[in-house]
């Protein structure tokens, strides 16, 4: 792959989601945010990789972090939410789109390719699946993580400033004291936690919090750190003891794995 064929998936994406332009005023600030979004994560893959990537593979964590998410415009306009459970899983609709428009045939190589296809199916999975090895195995945690880091980044504005991002299709009730004692205990025991635990608002922000225990390259929880992520959504959930001690485990296993 050359810098050419990035240009080329990058013009073809801006004009994918611009085909799917709409008068709805929230329509189309969703996706405007999925679209920024993705060239973020894409920028996010770039950071992530620099220390352990050649320029090719450079080049195939740039098409993953760009296409990801190419499936949440089809899935948005055709079910009106993000929602995988209650619509289709966004990651094989984006593969299906790929194809379907066959974007990455004349570009790269069949093992190219296949990489990409696995990473962004994986990418929204509760856990890669075990079957992934190697090279591959790394670009799916570096898509993972990018996209992390950029979604907990755009929750946390959105909860300190939710008129600047109108629409955005994330509760924001802060107001609401009930959480779940399991997503704590889950915490603290390092289970992965399924959105099938969410009672009250405050679950889905402590099933963000655990993601920082699910960060894989230290660069992710660095990032973390420096923007002070963990700070800044404590403020949005209520206080208790079991919750300040799932925070400081929380914590220690950042700042512990930023410096490995
Ligand atoms: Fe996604």
């Amino acid at each position: 792959m050359k810098q050419d064929d990035i240009r080329f998936f990058t013009s073809w994406f801006k004009g994918y989601v611009k085909s799917y332009s709409s008068t709805d005023e929230e329509v189309q600030a969703n996706l405007n945010y999925k679209e920024e979004h993705s060239l973020r994560v894409r920028d996010l893959m770039l950071t992530l990789g620099e220390e352990q990537l050649d320029p090719n593979s450079m080049f195939l964590a740039e098409v993953i972090g760009l296409f990801h998410d190419v499936g949440r415009f089809e899935q948005y306009v055709k079910y009106h939410t993000f929602k995988d459970h209650l619509s289709e899983d966004h990651a094989e609709l984006g593969l299906s789109i790929l194809e379907r428009h066959q974007i990455l045939f004349d570009h790269m190589s069949k093992q190219e390719k296949a990489i990409i296809f696995t990473a962004i199916r994986n990418h929204n999975r509760l856990m890669i699946h075990e079957s992934v090895r190697g090279n591959t195995l790394l670009f799916c945690k570096l898509i993972r993580d990018a996209d992390k880091l950029d979604i907990l980044e755009q929750i946390i504005n959105f909860y300190e400033n939710p008129q600047r991002t109108p629409y955005f299709a994330v509760e924001n009730n802060h107001s609401d004291n009930r959480y779940s004692h399991e997503i704590i205990q889950g915490i603290l025991s390092g289970r992965q936690i399924t959105y099938s635990s969410v009672q009250y608002p405050a679950d889905i922000k402590l099933i963000r919090v655990s993601w920082f225990l699910d960060l894989t390259l230290p660069t992710a929880s660095k990032i973390a750190k420096r923007k002070q992520f963990l700070q800044r959504i404590k403020v949005f959930i209520p206080e208790t003891d079991e919750i300040n001690e799932a925070f400081r485990y929380v914590e220690q296993v950042l700042s512990e794995h930023a410096l490995k």
